[in-house]
């Protein structure tokens, strides 16, 4: 089901003692202030280690949920330092980042192996969060629709349309992130919705209004509201400021 959502990247930053006081602070900030019908959902996905002690911390039943930032697509087996969605989900997890820019950089994750890690989660009972986006280089030669369009249908138009309902998409332009410099407003929007006509084709015109589409890319408290604001964009995905209790809550605070 579409919601407002705002999930919380913490790549590979702090140290376990630190996690837990920024998530303590979150969730202390969050629970006096962020209330009201467009309270959003609220993610948080810190490194492995730390799940299992930061899920305790979270409010259960309420607004606060768990997100890991990656699985691997078997169940289980001999896959020497990895975890497997079931493995997240038995720690409390909910959600998975999947596709991140950096882990198809860095770790040559391909749509191919994107769309198997995909069913793993949702197999698992986990809800994906799948994250898409062009580098400058496909913005400037005018490809962005074109390269998010296949990412789409290699990544995630193999689900059936139950699956798919429990996806959340994340668009996040590479050049955006981490740079300090953010899509505008308007640029989010037109992918945003270019993204929701793409789900209206591969499914139907109900599962593009139902799926939750978030916006990452140095999203701050200061441009959040009016990222927000925007017709198709339902909250976002945040890296940098999610590491800081001030700046997160104020960008759970920012939808009107
Ligand atoms: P950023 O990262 O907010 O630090 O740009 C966003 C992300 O990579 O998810």
């Amino acid at each position: 089901m579409r919601q407002n959502l705002v999930a919380g990247n913490w790549k590979m930053n702090l140290d376990y003692q630190a996690g837990l006081a920024l998530v303590s602070e979150i969730t202390n900030m969050v629970a006096d202030e962020a209330t009201g019908p467009q309270a959003p959902q609220v993610v948080i996905c810190p490194p492995f280690p730390f799940l299992a002690g930061v899920g305790k911390l979270l409010p259960a039943g309420g607004r606060f949920h768990l997100g890991a930032q990656n699985c691997h697509q078997q169940e289980s087996g001999p896959y020497t330092g990895e975890v497997s969605a079931r493995m997240l989900q038995s720690v409390g997890c909910e959600y998975v980042i999947l596709g991140h820019s950096e882990r198809r950089q860095y770790f040559r994750e391909d749509d191919a192996l994107l769309s198997q890690k995909v069913k793993a989660a949702l197999a698992a009972g986990l809800q994906p969060i799948f994250c898409v986006g062009e580098s400058l280089d496909t913005r400037e030669a005018d490809e962005t629709f074109d390269f998010i369009g296949g990412q789409l249908e290699n990544g995630l138009f193999h689900l059936s349309n139950e699956e798919f309902d429990r996806v959340v998409i994340a668009y996040e332009p590479i050049w955006a992130i981490g740079t300090g410099r953010t899509a505008t407003s308007q640029q989010a929007q037109d992918v945003h919705a270019f993204i929701r006509e793409r789900l209206a084709r591969a499914y139907d015109a109900q599962a593009a209004l139902n799926t939750t589409i978030l916006y990452g890319g140095s999203a701050n408290a200061q441009n959040a509201r009016e990222l927000f604001a925007q017709p198709d964009v339902d909250g976002g995905l945040i890296g940098g400021a999610s590491l800081k209790s001030r700046d997160f809550t104020e960008i759970i605070k920012s939808f009107s």
